[in-house]
């Protein structure tokens, strides 16, 4: 069996972390009998800079032509933020429409926390951020004076939507606004993943997040959409929580969650948030998820170009990505075991990069997850 994968390493460590995520990943392969047929696609800010494109309509013709995406991590000192992160990162999640941001969090055997596991060492929260809507689609403007058209295409399939705005700021220098939207499908279709995941998962609670107290009209529909949603599974418990409340309880008594969904924005704060009390960025996957089509999977910290070129970058978040993606394109049995090959290297302590107080080099995880495996 070969799965065709297209390879982005990006910026930054990206291309260190994921080419050590390569080897190990086809080392599973070997041992389970399939092989990846690699594409590489060099975009990010060299690309950028030397060609000034980020990311172009044949790129993404020949990324929808793959089975899966490995994605390394965006953005680079040299290039204006937002260009390469909205350029490459959010178009592709857009064009491919990857609407599932799918972000496990859970203790690591063996990796220091700074909160209290007791009572808690089986914890295991599932992020179900939606990936296409909510403050993210790119409305806005800065002004000066009065701005009365901003236009925007929101696409997916089958509709496009478009807005004429005017807005009059008088009196102040200079004025900027930023618009949300959320629709009904868009919400429904993550809303119903996040359920569906519940099921598979064996979990028994979905909590909905949002603010819904104060940004009433669009959390005000995706709490209703929510509501629909639910009661199309009976067996399962909902849980109505608001995004400040989520972030301290995530602290607090995160046992409390298991199955989250969220709005894009949000759902980008608390998986940090989650990373957070995991004990490292480097550690924390993600799944850029279109059930339909072609995800992509990355670790879900950045390009980190401090540590650029060092060697030292901690490539667990993503292998583990790569152990996301494998159970995406049905090696589901190799993605345990590649899972368990991670753990044991973490539970042993002996094998650690400086973000978790060792001095092993990103090359030696790999080796180190390879042997396991
Ligand atoms: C993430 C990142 C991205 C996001 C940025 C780089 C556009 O922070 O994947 O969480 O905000 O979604
Ligand atoms: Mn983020």
């Amino acid at each position: 069996m070969k799965h065709r994968i297209a390879s982005m390493p990006g910026d930054g460590i990206g291309p260190e972390i994921v080419a050590v995520t390569r080897e190990v990943i086809d080392r599973t392969g070997d041992k389970h009998g399939f092989s990846m047929d690699w594409v590489d696609f060099p975009n990010g800010a060299d690309h950028y800079l030397k060609t000034g494109e980020t990311l172009t309509e044949g790129d993404i013709e020949r990324l929808a032509g793959c089975e899966a995406i490995l994605l390394g991590a965006l953005g680079d000192p040299r290039v204006k933020p937002g260009i390469l992160e909205k350029g490459v990162l959010l178009n592709l999640r857009f064009a491919l429409d990857q609407y599932i941001n799918l972000r496990p969090v859970k203790f690591f055997p063996g990796v220091e926390v700074p909160i209290s596991t007791k009572g808690r060492e089986n914890l295991s929260m599932y992020f179900v951020r939606e990936n296409t809507e909510d403050f993210y689609v790119g409305l806005g403007n800065r002004f000066k004076g009065r701005d009365n058209r901003a236009k925007i295409h929101l696409k997916r399939k089958n509709y496009k939507m478009e807005f004429d705005i005017g807005v009059n700021v008088e009196g102040e220098e200079e004025s900027a606004y930023q618009i949300g939207v959320i629709t009904r499908g868009g919400a429904r279709r993550v809303i119903k993943y996040a359920f569906e995941l519940a099921v598979r998962k064996g979990k028994d609670k979905v909590t909905c997040v949002d603010k819904a107290n104060v940004i009433t009209e669009m959390y005000g529909l995706w709490r209703d959409v929510f509501n629909e949603v639910a009661a199309g599974y009976p067996k399962i418990q909902t849980d109505f929580a608001f995004v400040d409340a989520v972030a301290m309880t995530m602290v607090k008594n995160p046992e409390r969650y298991s199955v989250l969904v969220t709005p894009n924005l949000f759902g980008d704060i608390l998986t940090d948030l989650g990373a957070g009390i995991q004990g490292s960025l480097g550690l924390s996957p993600g799944g850029n998820i279109n059930p339909e089509g072609v995800s992509m999977f990355e670790p879900i910290h950045g390009s980190a170009p401090k540590y650029a070129g060092k060697g030292i970058a901690n490539p667990v978040a993503t292998i583990l990505a790569g152990q996301m993606m494998l159970e995406n394109i049905g090696e589901t049995k190799a993605a345990q075991d590649l899972e368990s090959a991670v753990y044991s290297v973490l539970v042993e302590r002996k094998v650690r990069t400086p973000d978790l107080g060792g001095t092993a080099k990103t090359r030696d995880i790999a080796k180190a997850v390879a042997d396991k495996l």
